[in-house]
């Protein structure tokens, strides 16, 4: 009766750090809670007065392609932050956050029966994209060595779609700039799309990273970027798809089907953060404060900080979970992005200072 890719798939991760949270405060643990990417930093007053103020009497169905004002907001931060120039009506669609978009990407292309790539550790759901898309999914070994990028020599002959996403969830690491001009120009050769997940490039703490859309030729790139990290936003639901207009008017046409325009009210507030950047510089701020704390307790203790440049997370090699939880200390274990995860722990940095403060003096027990 149901999907077999539905019944198949393993418990998304993070419902089963959720269920492992409830039991901790259950039993009166006094938890801190490194496990799930969902910045606890308030959304900028600024932009909650906006969608307050933008809530109309009557909210109609929002239309797929967006509006005007929230795609010129995201094409002229696009501009600004990456000196690119992409245009409003045609290369952009708003999203309902990244993540669904993510989702769509391999149902509209033509991937049944072909391959869909992605590096592993992972964000789970490029592979279930693939899946439910009937492709198969190839996973592609982020190697330490290699600075965490993919050899895009082991790429499948069949490939029809690779996932790139830098800065990179979980392990934080940075693809360089030329990296971007290498994977088109080999999207050029093999013919196949880029899928460049840019949810983590305004959380940085040393060089702004690059964006795939500053690639020589950016013909077969589509770039999903999203408030929930920028902008702490997460419930919001609200991101963009910048690529080439065939795929945009692709996804124009594909989404009324599943409902996904974001709503108006939503895209009017949006439209105000891509406008913006000091709350931006001020959630870095933050971000940077709680690192300065918890860096040194880490590597106090002897384990290794790997990566972990950029994003809201430290990838860290050594600890055991199952001890950290002991203590109240929740993390993820590396294995859950993939096998090339085991030996290393997930840090999100989305307990307040003080909790991190707090964690930084557990960890600096003796246990
Ligand atoms: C790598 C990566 N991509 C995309 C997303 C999706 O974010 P959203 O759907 O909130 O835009 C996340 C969320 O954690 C993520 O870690």
């Amino acid at each position: 009766m149901i999907n077999p890719v539905l019944a198949e798939m393993a418990v998304y991760p993070f419902t089963r750090l959720e269920e492992e949270r409830r039991r901790l405060l259950a039993a009166g643990v006094d938890v801190i809670d490194f496990g799930k990417g969902d910045p606890n930093e308030p959304t900028d007053p600024m932009i909650r007065r906006a969608l307050v103020d933008a809530l109309p009497e009557r909210a109609p169905y929002p239309l797929a392609e967006g509006l005007p004002e929230l795609r010129q907001a995201a094409t002229g931060w696009l501009e600004r932050r990456f000196g690119v120039s992409v245009d409003p009506e045609s290369e952009i669609v708003p999203t309902y956050g990244s993540k669904e978009a993510i989702f769509s990407l391999a149902q509209v292309l033509e991937t049944d029966g072909r391959v869909v790539a992605f590096g592993e550790p992972a964000y789970p759901v490029y592979e279930r994209g693939a899946l439910f898309a009937g492709a198969r999914a190839q996973t592609l070994p982020l190697r330490r060595e290699n600075g965490f990028l993919p050899d895009l020599d082991e790429l499948d002959d069949d490939v029809a779609l690779v996932w790139v996403n830098y800065p990179h969830n979980p392990t934080g690491a940075v693809a360089p700039r030329e990296f971007y001009d290498e994977l088109a120009a080999a999207a050029e050769r093999h013919d196949f799309v880029v899928g460049s997940d840019e949810a983590y490039t305004e959380l940085w703490f040393d060089e702004p990273p690059a964006s795939a859309l500053q690639a020589a030729d950016r013909s077969r790139v589509v770039v999903f970027q999203t408030l929930s990290k920028r902008s702490s936003m997460t419930g919001y639901r609200s991101g963009f798809v910048a690529g080439p207009p065939e795929i945009v008017a692709a996804l124009k046409a594909y989404r009324p089907t599943v409902g996904t325009a974001p709503q108006e009210f939503v895209q009017r507030a949006s439209a105000v953060a891509w406008n913006d950047e000091r709350h931006v510089e001020e959630t870095r701020t933050r971000y940077r404060a709680k690192r300065e704390v918890l860096i040194p307790a880490v590597e106090s203790r002897g384990w290794e900080i790997v990566a972990s440049g950029a994003t809201m997370y430290l990838w860290v090699a050594g600890p055991d979970p199952a001890e950290l939880l002991e203590r109240g200390i929740i993390v993820s274990p590396g294995e859950m992005f993939g096998p090339s995860g085991e030996g290393y722990v997930r840090l999100a940095l989305v307990p307040t200072l003080e909790e991190c403060e707090r964690a930084a003096a557990i960890l600096r027990e003796v246990f």
